[in-house]
């Protein structure tokens, strides 16, 4: 690898070459574009802060879920906004649920694509916490309860794949066991592993109407100064039952996804979250940053650090780009 021996221009002097000797590869199969669905009918609510982003009523997000996978997009990860919230988010677990509605007219409509849904319970707590509050504090071990509860019941809409993003300790174990005692041996788990408290999800709560009205997350989601105490997490979730484990957000938390590849080698995903999405959006309406072009290197840089699937607000851009559309 000595010049003028080896050139390393000789590969880079066109399209061909370039596409030829590319190391990464990112198709529409690697991504998953995540949904918010509200209450009511044909109704399409726009996110101010994430441009190209709304909350959708059940009928829109099926419609929705239709050009998704016309796309080539297998997946999709439902978020609901419920009609009433309460102290201990009961719409969450309620088979009548706006989520659990989705899954059963996405499963009939749109047979092929594959659901997964969050479970949380932030976006149906009138506190915005992700579970019970006891003492100012949210309760870990009666919000497992609940969390299972709520994944049984996305199950037994028709879930392919359950994603518990709230960060209490021992929910994989929990949910593997009710889903595995009611039959549901075949759905997959997809663990928030490692969730850290960031401030990048800031557009997200506008959008979910999740915002924690006193405190923060901070006594559950994790302080965004540790790495290793990722890799236990991960750990933890994968000897759980995790199939999936998920690093979120992914921008600034490469290092993170890689460790977690490199360690279990196990299918990791990595959520290209709502402040990621925002910012790139912003900086391009203004003109100060060519948004596709950065838009593809941002996802190219997660693929490469070791994600095989991308949570990503741009999914639908990426495969319409990728397709040369
Ligand atoms: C729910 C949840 C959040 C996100 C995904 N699931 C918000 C939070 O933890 O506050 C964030 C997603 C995004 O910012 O795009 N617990």
């Amino acid at each position: 690898m000595e010049f003028p021996k080896y050139r390393p221009r000789r590969l880079r002097r066109n399209e061909r070459l370039r596409d030829m000797v590319r190391e990464t590869s990112l198709s529409p199969t690697n991504l998953i574009y995540p949904l918010f669905v509200g209450p009511g009918k044909d109704k399409v609510q726009p996110v101010s802060s994430m441009p190209g982003v709304a909350q959708l009523s059940v009928d829109r997000t099926a419609k929705e879920c239709r050009e998704v996978s016309s796309l080539g997009i297998p997946a999709v990860i439902l978020f609901g906004i419920p009609e009433r919230k309460d102290p201990l988010g009961s719409e969450a677990y309620s088979d009548s649920g706006v989520v659990q509605m989705a899954i059963r007219e996405i499963k009939e409509k749109v047979p092929g694509l594959l659901v997964i849904t969050d479970v949380c319970l932030c976006e149906y707590t009138d506190h915005g916490h992700c579970g019970v509050v006891k003492n100012g504090d949210v309760d870990n071990d009666s919000t497992l309860e609940l969390l299972a509860k709520e994944a049984l019941s996305h199950a037994k809409a028709g879930a392919d794949i359950v994603a518990p993003s709230d960060m209490m300790d021992g929910r994989v174990g929990a949910i593997r066991k009710i889903l595995d005692q009611n039959g549901f041996q075949q759905v997959a788990i997809m663990a928030y592993a490692a969730k850290y408290a960031s401030a990048f999800y800031g557009p997200f709560r506008e959008a979910a109407e999740s915002t924690p009205q006193f405190g923060d997350r901070r006594s559950y989601q994790m302080d965004p100064g540790n790495a290793d105490e990722a890799l236990r997490e991960a750990e933890m979730d994968i000897r759980e039952g995790a199939d999936i484990v998920m690093v979120k957000p992914a921008m600034a938390y490469l290092d993170i996804v890689y460790r977690v590849k490199q360690k279990f080698g196990y299918p990791v995903a990595a959520y290209n979250v709502s402040g990621e999405y925002s910012m790139i959006k912003a900086a391009g309406q203004n003109g100060w940053i060519d948004e596709k072009r950065i838009m593809m290197e941002v996802l190219f840089s997660i693929k490469r650090a070791g994600a095989d699937m991308i949570l990503t607000y741009f999914a639908k851009e990426v495969a319409r780009g990728l397709r040369g559309q």
